[in-house]
C-alpha cells in the first residue's frame, strides 16, 4: 500500500492530527441493510476527507464482500488477520494486531475477510456475541479520532455488533422509492439495540448518496425522510451527487479525493466530512438548511 500520497496536498491535506490521548473516538456505524445504497464509498471517502482535515482515522470493515478493504487499495491475505479473527478469537487476537497503515497518512483499516459471512454460525451459541466487536474496539477508543464501521447489507448479528459497539449510527440512503422500504425496520433496530444493549447510540445523521438534484422524485424523497419524526433536523446539510468519478473511484481503488480532487464527488465527500467533523462529540444534531437551492443539490 503505498502509491499517491504526493497527492494529499492538492487536496488540502494537512499532516498532523489535533487529537490529545486523552479523547475517545467518535464510533460511527454506517448502516442500512439496503445493498449498494452507497454505505462502503461514504466509508472511504468521508474517512479520506476527515483524515485529511488531521483527523486520526480508522475504518474496520465487517463486510464479508470487503469493499472496504480493497477500496483502499488493500488485498486480504491468508496471512492477515481480519475483523472475522477480531471478533472470533476475541481475547487472543488485538485489534492492534489486525489494523493496517494504508498509504494515506493519518487514515487506517482493520481489514474484512470472507469468512465473515461464516461469523453468525460461528458466534451462534456464544453467550455475549452481540459484544464481540464492542469488546475488541473498547481499548483502543482512544488511539482514533473516529472509527467508522463498515456493515453489511444485512441486520444480522455483524450489524447488531456495529450498533452495539458504536457511539452513533449514520444512515446511508439513496434517495429511490425502494429506499423508504426498510427504513423503519431499521430505525426500529436501532431503537432496540438501544434499549437492550448501548444505551448511548443514537442516530447522528442522515446523508443522500447518488443525488440526482434534476429529479423530482429525490426531492420528494428527501423530504419525506425529513419528515420521520426519529430523523427529524438529522438530515445533513450536504448531499452526496451522483458523480462518474466516484464510480471511477471505486474501480480504481482510491477515495476520491486522490482520484480527482476537483471533481463533484470530492468537493461534497469533502463537505460532508466537515461537517461531521464540526459536530459535537457523540451525536449532536445538525440542522440542514430549509432550502437548498436546486443549483446546490443538482449535478
Ligand atoms: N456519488 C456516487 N456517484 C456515482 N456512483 C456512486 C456514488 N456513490 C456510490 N456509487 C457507486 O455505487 C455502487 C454501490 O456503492 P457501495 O458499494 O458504496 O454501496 P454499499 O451500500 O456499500 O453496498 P453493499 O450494501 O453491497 O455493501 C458502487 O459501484 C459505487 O461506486
Ligand atoms: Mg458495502
Amino acid at each position: 500500500m503505498s502509491r499517491k500520497t504526493n497527492r494529499l496536498k492538492r487536496a488540502g491535506a494537512t499532516s498532523s492530527s489535533s487529537r490529545d490521548n486523552t479523547s475517545k473516538a467518535r464510533i460511527i456505524a454506517v448502516c442500512n441493510q439496503k445493498g449498494g445504497c452507497g454505505k462502503t464509498t461514504s466509508v472511504i471517502n468521508i474517512a479520506a476527507g476527515l483524515a485529511s482535515l488531521g483527523r486520526k482515522v480508522l475504518v474496520v470493515d465487517l463486510d464479508s464482500q470487503c469493499n472496504a478493504t480493497t477500496g483502499l487499495g488493500f488485498e486480504h491475505s491468508e496471512e492477515t488477520k481480519s475483523t472475522f479473527d477480531l471478533m472470533v478469537d476475541t481475547g487472543k487476537v488485538h485489534l492492534s494486531d489486525v489494523v493496517q497503515e494504508t498509504e494515506y497518512p493519518q487514515l487506517f483499516l482493520a481489514p474484512g475477510s470472507i469468512e465473515l459471512s461464516e461469523f453468525e454460525s460461528r458466534v451462534a451459541a456464544e453467550i455475549g456475541r452481540e459484544n464481540k466487536l464492542k469488546k475488541a474496539l473498547s481499548r483502543a477508543a482512544s488511539d482514533y479520532d473516529f472509527i467508522l464501521l463498515d456493515t453489511p447489507p444485512s441486520l444480522g448479528l455483524i450489524s447488531v455488533n456495529a450498533l452495539n459497539a458504536a457511539t452513533e449510527v449514520q444512515i446511508a440512503m439513496q434517495a429511490h422509492p425502494f429506499a423508504l422500504d426498510g427504513l423503519n425496520l431499521l430505525l426500529e433496530t436501532i431503537e432496540l439495540v438501544r434499549e437492550e444493549l448501548n444505551p448511548r447510540l443514537s442516530v447522528s445523521g442522515v446523508y443522500f448518496t447518488m443525488f440526482d438534484g434534476r429529479t423530482n422524485i429525490s426531492h420528494l424523497i428527501l423530504e419525506e425522510v425529513e419528515s420521520i419524526p426519529e430523523l427529524k433536523n438529522k438530515i445533513f446539510k450536504t448531499v452526496v451527487r451522483q458523480n462518474v468519478k466516484v464510480t471511477e473511484a471505486t474501480q480504481a481503488k482510491v477515495p476520491v479525493m486522490y482520484f480527482d480532487a476537483h471533481c463533484v464527488g470530492t468537493q461534497d465527500y469533502m463537505a460532508l466530512a466537515k461537517e461531521i467533523s464540526r459536530q459535537g462529540k457523540h451525536a449532536t444534531r445538525t440542522a440542514r438548511s430549509p432550502k437548498q437551492t436546486q443549483d446546490e443539490l443538482s449535478v
